[in-house]
């Protein structure tokens, strides 16, 4: 595809006064993106489940200027409060997409969001927030623009988001999204998120992810500088090969619904991504004592019970226990007899997949 098929054309001018609202939700990677080129380019494809209940809403106020100038004139609300930490992020992400939603400069405009989930959770509400503000503007130019098709907005959507969070372009559509080109999904891209074209086996298509809250802290590194980390890493080549395989894998066991290889794969990446950090120079851990207690726990129980269960990390010492449906009674049973004890605060999130 071409970049410039997104640039923005009209010459239809939006009204003086509006507000536009949009929500997203967070996503949780089975192969994991770590590293990236260009503009918010993937070093690897990628792929995650969209969660039910872990959202951002997103509201844009816009005022037109009497006088359109060279700067970008907003601010940044979190649950009713002015935040101007949040504005130098906002700032970069719109300087990235000025050429697809150049109309931004001729209006002031404030930006309403809240989370579902805890704002000091751990969760990050980068994919949901930068999916839910791309929706906002896309709702912008759609208002002027009806004629514009589905496929055009979807991919659109997901363009600008991913050049505000990488992740987020995983967060605009669809409930198992592929990002990043690869030979073995259809219609992949590294430009924007598609939804997942190929066959998925009822075994995963409802499922639950548990996310236990192990350290609510600012984490020490960001996935920004975390990302950076991977140019000139030693094992840089092999993680994105082993991640590209790993798409092939992964697509297979898709099919077939076989629980163990899920498991095996999703649980060997969550460990992958974290290797990278150990093994980065300056190296960091961003697991605690307790993300490893959890994970012994869970492999007993899997071990002495044969439970469908497995679990995955972001970047941050949570840990999403995955399981089926089916498996719901008894790991609900084993987070609160077991696992709640290594959470902070007792804090646990239940979010689910259902497609
Ligand atoms: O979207 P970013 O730049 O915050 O990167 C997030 C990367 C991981 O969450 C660690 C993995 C992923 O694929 O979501």
């Amino acid at each position: 595809m071409n970049t410039k098929d997104f640039t923005y054309k009209t010459s239809q001018l939006l009204p003086d006064l509006g507000s536009y609202t949009a929500e997203a939700p967070s996503n949780i990677a089975l192969v994991k993106y770590w590293g990236k080129y260009g503009e918010q380019l993937p070093k690897n494809t990628s792929i995650s489940y969209t969660l039910d209940n872990c959202k951002t809403k997103t509201e844009v106020v816009l005022k037109k200027r009497i006088e359109a100038d060279d700067q970008f004139h907003f601010e940044v609300y979190l649950d009713g409060d002015l935040k101007p930490a949040f504005k130098s992020k906002i700032e970069t992400f719109l300087k990235r997409i000025e050429t697809y939603t150049p109309f931004l400069k001729s209006f002031e405009f404030e930006i309403h969001t809240k989370n579902t989930f805890p704002h000091s959770s751990g969760i990050a509400s980068s994919a949901s927030g930068m999916a839910a503000l791309s929706k906002c503007f896309m709702a912008m130019e759609n208002s002027v623009k009806p004629e514009l098709t589905d496929e055009f907005l979807a991919q659109k959507t997901s363009f600008l988001a991913r050049l505000g969070s990488g992740s987020a372009c995983r967060s605009t559509g669809g409930k198992l999204v592929v990002w990043g080109k690869h030979e073995d999904i259809e219609g992949s891209s590294s430009f924007f998120g598609i939804d997942y074209p190929h066959e998925v086996h009822p075994n995963f298509r409802a499922f639950q992810d548990s996310i236990l809250l192990i350290d609510e802290g600012q984490k020490q590194v960001s996935s920004s500088i975390g990302h950076d980390l991977m140019h000139g890493h030693p094992f840089a080549e092999q993680r994105f090969q082993q991640a590209d395989d790993n798409i092939s894998k992964l697509k297979s066991i898709l099919s077939s619904g076989n629980f163990d290889e899920f498991f095996a794969l999703v649980e060997s990446e969550a460990l992958s991504l974290h290797a990278m950090m150990m093994t980065s120079s300056p190296y960091f851990i961003l697991m605690k004592p307790n993300t490893l207690e959890v994970i012994n726990k869970i492999w007993e129980l899997r071990r002495s019970e044969e439970v469908q269960i497995g679990f995955t990390l972001d970047a941050g010492a949570n840990v999403h226990l995955l399981y089926p449906n089916t498996s719901s009674a008894r790991v609900r049973k084993f987070i609160t007899e077991d696992l709640i004890q290594f959470c902070q605060g007792d804090k646990v999130i239940h979010d689910q997949i259902q497609f």
